[in-house]
């Protein structure tokens, strides 16, 4: 999805190609989001100018046209203060090609030009309005008519202030959007706003912050110097002046800011978020009775190693093989083995609430989805509430009937999954109880929850799901154990799956010694057209997962199938020259398992096997096998969905594909 980022340094001198670095690191750290084109904007050597380069292609593609457009001396000379914006595009109107990358512009002489992620949905009518005005479009893009309108009123205002500007604009524009606006004539300055996308604000200064709140201002005409972060001239002597050097970094989320700064603002929606003179403030344009007064300056608990790739190759290579940490944190001071006690913070105080509620929903996209499917058997069987799962989309499709008495809960590795963002406010408004599982903290998911669980995984940089995965999969699971802590008849079980909690990490060890196993499997494989991924029970979901992990990154054909299904359809696919793969686990589904085998067998096909170490019954059925350690049935999934992530993986390398950003996707869908 597109990623913004905007750097503004405020007495804080910086040469030009300095600025370009910045912006550039910055547009690297998002290229994860997934996207098609770049581009970027800073003033013109003479300051009266906007320059702006844009790219069709991946960040380094644009890196290699700036050092071409900037490498005169001069751009080595330092400024004072600057203010420079970056973006990449994932298309949704028009191609992607240079006239449609951001940053887009107000008119030829680049008055006002805009970064934005989201949907402008009423740009048709905001666009027959501008051109009645006389303004000619040159782009396919619905961030084109902001900067015009921006434009526009500018026109029509000339003494309105650029927060002004902006904030009147806003107020025109439907649908989704996160924004940076930069304008010549407005130099320095910087105006933000976000409704529905992400957008944060680091800050960064040589001393101490003054405060860690920034107060909201409301209504027209404010003094925005009352609202500083920092001293204000007539400070007293207990701020040094050097503080007010500073340096503010507008992005779509943290992992373009942590290496410059930990101190970040959430904006929230219809916030805008204005840098004049060095100082920041943040206006809404009415109050509403449950608005706090001031915006909270977050620290940001994340390291800068984190979002490195370290010795591997590929982001999600490195994502796969944390997963021994990543389910630990996830567990970290939550599950206590020695007293079999699991404490949830985020929702504890909730607890009693669910449990007297009608029914759970488990409500998610994509991989998320596929951790509610994993764990929704293991729900029914510890909470005995009905438990549905649903895909966002369809859900909100269905109008689905939702009552006070529901427990919600919405899945998102991002927090910001625009579908996923849509039902949790269509069942809020509804009454229902909102559980938000994420990974990444001050996300929208995240804020709008009443309650929830941090997944604590870490960032995932990789498009393709893999470490999130796995560790929604245990927070419900460790969900399922609180809710059945005071149920005398399913002490055992719990027990049992503590026990395999406390064993996973070693055993996840073990599965990944599978590497290179699974890379001679993936000789077999990469040059087929399609994997079919049987199985049933408390795997199925790791045959969804499997699929959709080789359709995201091999753009090979996959399916996983029910393997109860198998003949009523998918059995009239198998013949000698048809992969497929086959999860047979010694649990209570064995017996259909193997069932399902002999039918696959029977018609010639020669499944590769998933079983569990030292099976050597199932392990008779075909010479391509992988082991896995013995878990309790629940926890399998956790397991075999590993040798999945590893083979999509390597077939994607021996393709030739982008492993970290597929073709047409995004790590954090922000788009309905
Ligand atoms: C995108 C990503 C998937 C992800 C899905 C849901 O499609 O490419 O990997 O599973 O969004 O994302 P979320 O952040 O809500 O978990």
């Amino acid at each position: 999805m597109c990623g913004i980022f905007a750097y503004l340094n405020y007495l804080t001198p910086k040469s030009r190609q300095e600025v370009l670095d910045l912006l550039v690191t910055g547009l690297k750290r998002l290229e994860y989001r997934g996207y098609d084109s770049t581009g970027v904007a800073i003033d013109s050597l003479d300051n009266k100018d906007i320059v702006m380069v844009k790219r069709t292609g991946k960040v380094k593609v644009l890196e290699d046209a700036i050092k071409e457009h900037f490498s005169g001396g001069e751009y080595s000379e330092p400024v004072l203060t600057h203010m420079g914006i970056a973006h990449t595009r994932w298309a949704t109107h028009g191609v992607p090609c240079e006239r449609n990358s951001h940053p887009q512009r107000s008119d030829e002489g680049n008055s006002f030009v805009v970064v934005h992620n989201g949907i402008i949905t009423n740009y048709n009518d905001v666009k027959t309005f501008l051109s009645k005005k006389g303004y000619e479009f040159e782009s396919e893009t619905d961030t084109e008519v902001f900067a015009k309108l921006v434009h526009h009123l500018w026109k029509k205002h000339p003494n309105y202030s650029f927060r002004e500007l902006v904030e009147q604009a806003i107020q025109q524009v439907e649908g989704a959007f996160a924004i940076a606006v930069k304008s010549k004539h407005f130099p320095g300055e910087c105006v933000a706003s976000r409704r529905s996308s992400p957008l944060l604000v680091g800050i960064k200064t040589k001393t101490r912050l003054a405060t860690d709140h920034i107060p909201i201002l409301y209504g027209k005409d404010v003094d925005s110097s009352k609202a500083s972060v920092l001293p204000r001239s007539d400070s007293t002597s207990e701020f040094m002046p050097e503080q007010k050097e500073v340096e503010y970094f507008f992005a779509s989320d943290a992992s373009a800011v942590i290496e410059h700064t930990n101190r970040v603002i959430y904006l929230e929606d219809d916030d805008v978020a204005a840098v004049r003179n060095g100082i920041l403030s943040i206006h809404r344009l009415k109050k509403s009775l449950d608005d706090p007064h001031a915006r909270e300056i977050t620290t940001l608990k994340m390291e800068i190693q984190q979002i490195m790739k370290g010795n591997y190759e590929y982001f999600m290579q490195k994502e796969i093989f944390e997963q021994p940490d990543s389910v630990v944190n996830t567990m970290r001071g939550r599950v206590r083995f020695d007293g079999q006690s699991i404490v949830l913070g985020g929702i504890k105080d909730y607890i009693p609430e669910i449990k007297r509620c009608r029914r759970l929903m488990l409500i998610g996209c994509g991989t998320s989805y596929h951790s509610a499917v994993a764990t929704r058997q293991l729900l029914e069987e510890l909470t005995e509430l009905p438990v549905m799962v649903e895909l966002a989309s369809d859900f909100l499709d269905r109008n689905t009937p939702i009552f006070r008495d529901d427990v919600c809960f919405f899945i998102s590795q991002s927090g910001e999954t625009a579908d996923t963002l849509m039902a949790l406010r269509y069942c809020k408004q509804r009454g229902a109880l909102i559980v938000g599982i994420t990974n990444t903290v001050g996300s929208s998911i995240c804020r709008e929850s009443h309650c929830g669980v941090h997944i604590n995984a870490g960032p995932e940089i990789g498009v393709a799901s893999t470490k999130a995965y796995t560790s929604q999969f245990i927070s419900l699971v460790m969900f399922a154990l609180v809710m059945s802590e005071d149920r005398l008849s399913l002490q055992q079980r719990r027990l049992e799956i503590l026990q395999g909690l406390s064993k996973l990490a070693e055993q996840i060890r073990e599965v990944l010694k599978l590497d290179n196993k699974v890379r001679e499997l993936a000789k077999d494989l990469y040059q087929h057209k399609s994997l079919l991924i049987m199985g049933r029970g408390y795997n199925f979901a790791t045959c969804l997962e499997g699929a959709l992990k080789v359709k995201e990154l091999t753009y090979m054909h996959s399916e996983g199938i029910m393997a109860g299904e198998l003949k009523h359809g998918p059995l009239a696919l198998v013949d000698d020259s048809m992969p497929v793969l086959m999860i047979v686990l010694r649990d209570p589904v064995y017996v259909k398992c193997m069932n399902a085998l002999q039918q696959v067998t029977s018609r010639k096909g020669c499944p590769i096997i998933i079983c569990e170490e030292g099976d050597e019954e199932t392990k008779t059925f075909s010479s391509r096998h992988l082991e896995i350690p013995r878990t309790v049935d629940c926890l399998q999934g956790i397991l075999t969905v590993i040798p999945m992530q590893l083979l999509s993986y390597h077939i994607a390398v021996l393709r030739g594909c982008d492993v970290d950003c597929p073709r047409n996707l995004a790590k954090s869908v922000t788009v309905e």
